[in-house]
Protein backbone atom coordinates (compact mmCIF):
# COMPACT_ATOMS: atom_id res chain seq x y z
CA UNK A 1 0.00 0.00 0.00
CA UNK A 2 1.61 3.48 -1.19
CA UNK A 3 2.41 5.82 1.53
CA UNK A 4 -0.88 8.88 2.17
CA UNK A 5 1.03 12.40 2.64
CA UNK A 6 1.82 13.11 5.84
CA UNK A 7 -1.23 15.31 7.41
CA UNK A 8 -0.32 18.73 8.93
CA UNK A 9 0.59 18.71 12.27
CA UNK A 10 1.29 21.15 15.32
CA UNK A 11 5.43 22.07 16.43
CA UNK A 12 7.42 19.13 17.02
CA UNK A 13 6.84 17.27 19.98
CA UNK A 14 8.85 18.77 23.13
CA UNK A 15 10.88 16.14 25.58
CA UNK A 16 8.70 16.59 28.03
CA UNK A 17 6.35 13.45 29.03
CA UNK A 18 2.69 13.32 28.76
CA UNK A 19 2.91 10.05 29.16
CA UNK A 20 5.24 7.45 31.13
CA UNK A 21 4.47 3.82 31.76
CA UNK A 22 6.99 1.38 33.20
CA UNK A 23 6.47 -2.12 33.05
CA UNK A 24 2.76 -1.89 32.93
CA UNK A 25 0.89 -4.93 33.55
CA UNK A 26 -2.94 -5.88 33.47
CA UNK A 27 -4.74 -8.47 34.76
CA UNK A 28 -8.21 -9.50 34.71
CA UNK A 29 -9.67 -12.56 36.93
CA UNK A 30 -11.88 -14.72 35.19
CA UNK A 31 -14.02 -17.83 36.73
CA UNK A 32 -11.08 -17.86 39.32
CA UNK A 33 -8.13 -17.80 36.69
CA UNK A 34 -5.91 -14.62 36.07
CA UNK A 35 -5.79 -13.57 32.42
CA UNK A 36 -2.66 -11.48 32.11
CA UNK A 37 -3.52 -8.98 29.39
CA UNK A 38 -0.77 -6.57 29.69
CA UNK A 39 2.59 -8.02 30.19
CA UNK A 40 4.84 -5.40 30.86
CA UNK A 41 4.59 -2.12 28.70
CA UNK A 42 6.94 0.34 28.87
CA UNK A 43 6.53 4.10 27.12
CA UNK A 44 6.71 7.66 26.77
CA UNK A 45 4.55 9.77 24.90
CA UNK A 46 5.48 13.62 24.68
CA UNK A 47 4.07 16.66 24.56
CA UNK A 48 2.57 17.29 21.44
CA UNK A 49 3.02 13.73 19.71
CA UNK A 50 0.18 12.40 17.89
CA UNK A 51 0.38 7.93 18.59
CA UNK A 52 -1.29 5.41 16.31
CA UNK A 53 -1.93 2.44 18.30
CA UNK A 54 -2.41 -0.97 16.32
CA UNK A 55 -2.65 -4.61 16.79
CA UNK A 56 -4.43 -7.34 16.54
CA UNK A 57 -7.88 -8.28 18.15
CA UNK A 58 -7.33 -9.04 21.77
CA UNK A 59 -3.39 -7.20 21.86
CA UNK A 60 -4.97 -5.08 24.38
CA UNK A 61 -5.11 -1.87 22.81
CA UNK A 62 -8.23 -0.78 24.71
CA UNK A 63 -7.34 -2.07 28.03
CA UNK A 64 -4.06 0.14 28.10
CA UNK A 65 -5.85 2.94 26.37
CA UNK A 66 -8.14 2.67 29.26
CA UNK A 67 -5.42 2.16 32.06
CA UNK A 68 -4.06 5.51 30.87
CA UNK A 69 -6.95 7.00 30.72
CA UNK A 70 -7.58 6.24 34.37
CA UNK A 71 -10.93 4.43 33.32
CA UNK A 72 -9.25 1.19 34.61
CA UNK A 73 -6.05 0.65 37.09
CA UNK A 74 -2.89 -1.05 36.38
CA UNK A 75 -2.00 -4.65 38.58
CA UNK A 76 1.72 -3.71 38.65
CA UNK A 77 4.01 -1.29 37.49
CA UNK A 78 4.17 3.08 36.88
CA UNK A 79 1.90 4.81 35.35
CA UNK A 80 2.48 8.72 35.03
CA UNK A 81 0.37 11.42 33.57
CA UNK A 82 1.54 15.07 33.06
CA UNK A 83 3.57 13.83 36.15
CA UNK A 84 1.10 12.82 38.39
CA UNK A 85 1.34 9.20 39.30
CA UNK A 86 -1.91 6.99 38.80
CA UNK A 87 -0.82 3.94 40.93
CA UNK A 88 -1.16 5.69 44.10
CA UNK A 89 -4.04 7.54 43.30
CA UNK A 90 -7.73 7.07 45.01
CA UNK A 91 -10.69 7.45 42.66
CA UNK A 92 -11.46 10.94 43.42
CA UNK A 93 -8.03 12.18 42.70
CA UNK A 94 -7.92 9.67 39.56
CA UNK A 95 -12.00 11.69 38.34
CA UNK A 96 -10.12 14.76 39.24
CA UNK A 97 -6.93 14.23 36.99
CA UNK A 98 -9.26 12.87 34.00
CA UNK A 99 -11.57 15.80 34.14
CA UNK A 100 -8.84 18.36 34.26
CA UNK A 101 -6.67 16.31 31.67
CA UNK A 102 -7.91 13.46 29.81
CA UNK A 103 -10.54 13.51 26.84
CA UNK A 104 -12.19 10.57 25.25
CA UNK A 105 -13.83 9.16 21.75
CA UNK A 106 -14.82 5.91 21.34
CA UNK A 107 -15.62 3.84 18.71
CA UNK A 108 -19.69 4.72 19.37
CA UNK A 109 -20.43 8.25 20.32
CA UNK A 110 -22.06 7.44 23.53
CA UNK A 111 -23.99 10.83 22.73
CA UNK A 112 -26.93 11.16 25.55
CA UNK A 113 -29.97 11.22 22.96
CA UNK A 114 -32.26 13.22 24.55
CA UNK A 115 -29.90 16.44 24.74
CA UNK A 116 -28.93 18.52 21.49
CA UNK A 117 -25.43 18.70 20.65
CA UNK A 118 -24.92 22.05 21.98
CA UNK A 119 -26.06 20.49 25.09
CA UNK A 120 -23.91 17.14 24.66
CA UNK A 121 -21.02 19.02 24.55
CA UNK A 122 -21.75 21.22 27.03
CA UNK A 123 -22.21 18.55 29.40
CA UNK A 124 -18.84 17.74 30.71
CA UNK A 125 -18.05 21.21 32.20
CA UNK A 126 -21.77 21.27 33.58
CA UNK A 127 -20.70 18.04 35.25
CA UNK A 128 -17.78 19.95 36.57
CA UNK A 129 -19.86 22.80 37.91
CA UNK A 130 -18.63 25.21 35.42
CA UNK A 131 -19.77 28.43 34.61
CA UNK A 132 -23.07 27.62 31.84
CA UNK A 133 -22.76 30.88 29.86
CA UNK A 134 -18.58 30.18 29.88
CA UNK A 135 -19.28 26.43 28.68
CA UNK A 136 -22.08 27.38 26.01
CA UNK A 137 -19.28 29.97 24.27
CA UNK A 138 -16.87 27.63 24.36
CA UNK A 139 -19.13 24.63 23.02
CA UNK A 140 -20.69 26.37 20.36
CA UNK A 141 -16.78 27.29 18.89
CA UNK A 142 -15.76 23.89 19.14
CA UNK A 143 -18.82 22.84 17.39
CA UNK A 144 -17.72 25.37 14.21
CA UNK A 145 -14.40 24.10 14.60
CA UNK A 146 -15.69 20.83 13.54
CA UNK A 147 -18.02 22.00 11.11
CA UNK A 148 -21.56 21.70 12.97
CA UNK A 149 -22.01 25.44 13.53
CA UNK A 150 -25.61 24.46 11.65
CA UNK A 151 -26.09 21.58 14.35
CA UNK A 152 -26.01 22.56 17.35
CA UNK A 153 -29.94 22.34 17.57
CA UNK A 154 -29.76 19.11 16.73
CA UNK A 155 -30.42 15.66 18.69
CA UNK A 156 -27.99 12.81 18.03
CA UNK A 157 -30.88 10.58 16.38
CA UNK A 158 -30.73 13.74 13.75
CA UNK A 159 -27.69 13.96 12.75
CA UNK A 160 -25.24 11.46 10.54
CA UNK A 161 -22.73 9.31 12.05
CA UNK A 162 -19.53 11.45 10.78
CA UNK A 163 -21.41 14.06 12.42
CA UNK A 164 -22.31 12.53 15.81
CA UNK A 165 -18.86 11.62 15.89
CA UNK A 166 -17.93 15.17 15.73
CA UNK A 167 -20.15 16.62 18.61
CA UNK A 168 -18.09 13.71 20.55
CA UNK A 169 -14.87 14.89 19.34
CA UNK A 170 -16.02 18.47 20.61
CA UNK A 171 -17.31 17.06 23.59
CA UNK A 172 -13.83 15.75 24.51
CA UNK A 173 -12.24 18.64 23.72
CA UNK A 174 -14.43 20.96 25.59
CA UNK A 175 -12.05 20.77 28.94
CA UNK A 176 -9.28 21.52 27.11
CA UNK A 177 -7.47 18.30 28.22
CA UNK A 178 -3.76 18.11 27.33
CA UNK A 179 -3.80 14.32 26.20
CA UNK A 180 -7.04 13.01 23.74
CA UNK A 181 -7.06 9.80 23.91
CA UNK A 182 -9.39 7.58 21.20
CA UNK A 183 -10.81 4.13 20.57
CA UNK A 184 -11.43 3.12 16.98
CA UNK A 185 -13.05 6.78 16.58
CA UNK A 186 -14.02 5.61 12.84
CA UNK A 187 -14.59 2.50 12.85
CA UNK A 188 -17.90 2.99 12.41
CA UNK A 189 -17.83 5.14 9.34
CA UNK A 190 -17.05 5.02 5.82
CA UNK A 191 -13.49 5.90 4.51
CA UNK A 192 -14.97 9.23 3.23
CA UNK A 193 -16.17 10.45 6.51
CA UNK A 194 -13.54 8.78 8.24
CA UNK A 195 -10.86 10.66 6.47
CA UNK A 196 -12.50 13.70 7.71
CA UNK A 197 -12.57 12.99 11.40
CA UNK A 198 -9.26 11.84 10.78
CA UNK A 199 -8.47 15.40 9.35
CA UNK A 200 -10.10 16.77 12.54
CA UNK A 201 -7.80 15.12 14.72
CA UNK A 202 -4.34 16.64 12.76
CA UNK A 203 -6.32 19.72 13.09
CA UNK A 204 -6.79 19.75 16.87
CA UNK A 205 -2.88 18.90 17.27
CA UNK A 206 -1.81 21.48 14.44
CA UNK A 207 -4.03 24.21 16.12
CA UNK A 208 -3.99 23.37 19.86
CA UNK A 209 -0.99 21.05 20.48
CA UNK A 210 -3.06 18.63 22.15
CA UNK A 211 -1.29 15.12 22.47
CA UNK A 212 -3.40 12.44 20.81
CA UNK A 213 -3.08 9.25 20.95
CA UNK A 214 -5.28 6.78 18.95
CA UNK A 215 -6.00 2.88 18.76
CA UNK A 216 -7.26 2.15 15.26
CA UNK A 217 -7.42 -0.66 12.67
CA UNK A 218 -7.68 1.86 10.16
CA UNK A 219 -4.79 1.72 7.83
CA UNK A 220 -4.57 4.47 6.28
CA UNK A 221 -4.65 6.56 9.10
CA UNK A 222 -1.74 4.13 11.02
CA UNK A 223 0.35 4.42 7.57
CA UNK A 224 -0.31 8.67 8.05
CA UNK A 225 0.65 8.97 12.01
CA UNK A 226 3.97 9.82 12.90
CA UNK A 227 4.35 7.48 15.22
CA UNK A 228 2.89 3.58 15.61
CA UNK A 229 2.95 1.40 18.85
CA UNK A 230 2.14 -2.32 17.27
CA UNK A 231 1.10 -4.06 20.32
CA UNK A 232 1.03 -8.24 20.32
CA UNK A 233 -0.10 -10.08 23.14
CA UNK A 234 -0.17 -7.61 25.95
CA UNK A 235 3.77 -5.98 24.89
CA UNK A 236 5.37 -3.23 22.69
CA UNK A 237 5.91 -5.61 19.77
CA UNK A 238 7.11 -2.33 17.36
CA UNK A 239 7.60 1.73 18.27
CA UNK A 240 8.17 3.39 14.88
CA UNK A 241 8.44 7.06 14.33
CA UNK A 242 8.66 9.84 11.88
CA UNK A 243 9.21 12.70 13.25
CA UNK A 244 9.50 14.71 10.64
CA UNK A 245 5.53 14.71 10.16
CA UNK A 246 5.98 17.80 12.51
CA UNK A 247 6.19 21.01 11.29
CA UNK A 248 9.68 23.34 12.72
CA UNK A 249 8.77 26.68 13.89
CA UNK A 250 11.44 28.27 11.59
CA UNK A 251 10.10 26.30 8.58
CA UNK A 252 9.08 28.28 5.41
CA UNK A 253 5.36 28.27 4.60
CA UNK A 254 4.98 27.16 7.64
CA UNK A 255 1.51 26.01 8.29
CA UNK A 256 0.09 29.00 11.18
CA UNK A 257 0.51 28.02 14.46
CA UNK A 258 -1.92 30.16 16.59
CA UNK A 259 -5.40 29.74 16.29
CA UNK A 260 -6.52 32.84 15.20
CA UNK A 261 -4.67 32.85 12.16
CA UNK A 262 -5.79 29.51 11.08
CA UNK A 263 -9.15 31.30 10.73
CA UNK A 264 -11.26 28.64 12.20
CA UNK A 265 -14.88 30.51 10.79
CA UNK A 266 -13.55 29.81 6.86
CA UNK A 267 -12.55 26.50 7.75
CA UNK A 268 -15.50 25.48 10.06
CA UNK A 269 -17.69 26.94 6.88
CA UNK A 270 -15.66 25.01 4.52
CA UNK A 271 -16.18 22.48 6.08
CA UNK A 272 -19.87 22.62 7.09
CA UNK A 273 -20.32 23.32 2.64
CA UNK A 274 -18.60 19.84 2.36
CA UNK A 275 -20.86 18.35 5.44
CA UNK A 276 -23.66 19.24 3.55
CA UNK A 277 -22.94 17.80 0.03
N1 LIG B 1 -12.88 -7.24 31.93
C1 LIG B 1 -12.22 -8.24 31.36
N2 LIG B 1 -12.18 -9.46 31.94
C2 LIG B 1 -11.50 -10.48 31.38
N3 LIG B 1 -10.82 -10.39 30.24
C3 LIG B 1 -10.80 -9.21 29.60
C4 LIG B 1 -11.51 -8.08 30.12
N4 LIG B 1 -11.32 -7.04 29.27
C5 LIG B 1 -10.56 -7.50 28.27
N5 LIG B 1 -10.24 -8.80 28.46
C6 LIG B 1 -9.41 -9.62 27.58
O1 LIG B 1 -8.20 -8.93 27.37
C7 LIG B 1 -7.73 -9.11 26.05
C8 LIG B 1 -7.42 -7.76 25.44
O2 LIG B 1 -8.63 -7.03 25.27
P1 LIG B 1 -8.65 -5.60 24.60
O3 LIG B 1 -10.07 -5.16 24.63
O4 LIG B 1 -7.66 -4.74 25.28
O5 LIG B 1 -8.17 -5.95 23.11
P2 LIG B 1 -7.98 -4.97 21.88
O6 LIG B 1 -6.55 -5.03 21.48
O7 LIG B 1 -8.57 -3.65 22.15
O8 LIG B 1 -8.82 -5.75 20.76
P3 LIG B 1 -9.82 -5.17 19.61
O9 LIG B 1 -8.93 -4.76 18.48
O10 LIG B 1 -10.63 -6.37 19.27
O11 LIG B 1 -10.64 -4.06 20.19
C9 LIG B 1 -8.81 -9.88 25.32
O12 LIG B 1 -8.39 -11.20 25.16
C10 LIG B 1 -10.01 -9.80 26.22
O13 LIG B 1 -10.79 -10.94 26.14
MG1 LIG C 1 -10.29 -2.64 21.50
Amino acid sequence: MSRPEPPVLGTAPVDKPVLVAHNVKKSFSHMGNELEVLKGIDLTINEGEVVGIVGQSGAGKSTFLHCIGTLDIITSGSLKIAGEELTTMNNARLADLRNRTIGFVFQFHHLLPEFTALENVVMPGMIQGRPKKEMEQRARALLEEVGLANRASHRPGELSGGEQQRVALARALVLEPKLLLADEPTGNLDSATSSQIHDLFFEINRVRRTTIVIVTHNRELAASMPRVITLRDGRVETDERRDSAYRTSSAPNATPQKKEDAKPEAKAEAKAEAAAD
